[in-house]
């Protein structure tokens, strides 16, 4: 596989999970749309959703092995307190995006700090579920002619 995405904690509530802040559209349909957008440019994409911190750091751990060259990944609420999921992007090596389906300056304070923000390519953070799509454009981009 070439592109992995990951979602963290309550993020499978999606839809139903404060709309007026995350909208209606399901994870379920975000990943198929990112599965068909991939697919579209000749890259495999792997899904994975996962309300545990050790879950995620697993994933990650696996896909040093797997092939991945790029993960997407909005972690929830762990972008805000993950020492742990920082150091596994760091012994992974893999480059990755970070996605906010919300703008998180825009809200509390504590969210507005991102353990994992200064290591990544990129961040988008604002744009609804649109979010996900840009950075996988942006992936495909960075991944053609590799
Ligand atoms: C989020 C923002 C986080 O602060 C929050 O804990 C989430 C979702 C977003 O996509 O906007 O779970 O990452």
């Amino acid at each position: 596989m070439d592109v992995l995405v990951i979602n963290g904690p309550n993020l499978n509530t999606l839809g139903t999970r404060e709309p007026e802040v995350y909208g209606s559209t399901t994870l379920a349909v975000i990943e198929a749309g990112l599965v068909a957008q991939g697919a579209a440019a000749g890259l495999d994409v792997d899904t994975f959703q996962s309300n545990h911190e050790g879950a995620i750091i697993d994933r990650l751990h696996a896909a040093r092995s797997d092939g991945t060259r790029f993960v997407i990944i909005n972690p929830g609420a762990f972008t805000h307190t993950s020492v742990a999921i920082r150091d596994a992007f760091a012994a992974v090596e893999i480059p990755f995006c970070e996605v906010h389906i919300s703008n998180v300056h825009a809200r509390e304070e504590f969210r507005r700090r991102s353990y994992l923000a200064d290591q990544a390519v990129g961040v988008l953070a604002g744009f609804g579920a649109f979010g996900y799509t840009m950075a996988m454009e942006f992936v495909i981009d960075q991944l053609k002619g590799q």
